[in-house]
């Protein structure tokens, strides 16, 4: 498969379900331990080779930018107080100057409409799209495990992410029909944006991760409203999928949906103790609350 170079990141949801948190900030930008969830979600596509990022933002997500940008002041201050450690987690976040892109989706039209509105920039190749909402947890991170497993696929190969769940939870994600594996992926027969448990295909759910074919945009293009009156990209890959060969990989690793609050507060258990600086009085700290003290 050609390199993937450029990765979308949707993040002009309105965050609803976190309100009254998200009613100045931007949704992606909640700390899942220090580091905003959208910053987790960039150190993933970067692990798998990503070099551009194209964000398509909203109405108040300018911080998002603000985050990738240099921030001279505090920059100044901690070269002052020789706080080196800091300065290097302020540059940790930076991106090459001329490797991020930003758009905004103007209507809250649906995830489909998002992602078009990336096709100027992201032009005739293939490319990554990463939902903020998602983490995945793995010491190899669920992009990279993608890009290696369509290196064994069709050079126009499109390949998506998927995992097991429980089938009262179907109604609430993507969920795709299971042809023949190939390699360590299998073929989608089948995709349908948030069926009933009785008309879902399995009980496999599509995750937030996409290594699509440019072709996609010109079916978002004329696609119509589907689910919840929104364009949906599945619907449309539904359609690419007529035409190029389509793919699952049930990625290794947990996800976290921090799209709702459980999982968000889940993934802050998670990730706080996997960090060696901070677990062992962290782990103490839940066994203290689980007990009641
Ligand atoms: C979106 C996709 C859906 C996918 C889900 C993963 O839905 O449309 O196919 O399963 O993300 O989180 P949303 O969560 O935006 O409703």
């Amino acid at each position: 498969m050609t390199r993937i170079r450029k990765a979308i990141f949707p993040v002009a949801g309105l965050g609803t379900r976190f309100l009254p948190a998200t009613k100045a900030m931007p949704k992606e930008m909640l700390p899942v331990v220090d580091r905003p969830l959208i910053q987790h979600v960039v150190d993933e596509a970067y692990e798998a080779g990503i070099e551009h990022l194209v964000f398509v933002t909203g109405r108040n997500k300018s911080v998002i930018e603000d985050h990738f940008d240099r921030q001279f002041e505090l920059e100044l201050t901690l070269i002052e107080r020789g706080k080196k450690a800091e300065l290097a987690l302020l540059s940790d976040a930076l991106p090459e100057a001329g490797t991020v892109s930003f758009t905004r989706q103007q209507s809250p039209l649906g995830l489909g409409h998002a992602v078009w509105c990336a096709r100027e920039i992201v032009g005739h190749e293939p490319f990554a799209l990463l939902l903020p909402d998602v983490l995945v947890k793995h010491k190899r991170g669920c992009l990279a495990q993608m890009i290696d497993a369509a290196a064994e696929l069709d050079a126009n190969a499109n390949i998506i992410a998927v995992e097991e769940v429980p089938s009262d939870r179907v109604h609430m994600y993507g969920v795709v029909g299971v042809g023949p594996a190939k390699g360590k992926a299998f073929s989608i027969t089948k995709m349908v944006e948030k069926p009933k448990a009785s008309e879902a295909p399995s009980n496999l759910s599509i995750t937030g991760r996409y290594i699509l074919q440019p072709e996609i945009f010109g079916i978002l293009e004329k696609q119509a409203a589907g689910a919840g009156g929104e364009i949906q990209l599945t619907d449309a890959m539904l359609a690419l999928a007529a035409t190029q060969p389509f793919y699952g990989l049930k990625f290794e690793g947990r996800s976290y949906d921090c799209g709702s609050k459980i999982g968000f507060l889940a993934a802050n258990v998670a990730y706080g103790l996997d960090r060696p600086d901070l677990a062992p009085e962290f782990r103490g700290e839940i066994e203290r609350i689980l007990k009641g003290q």
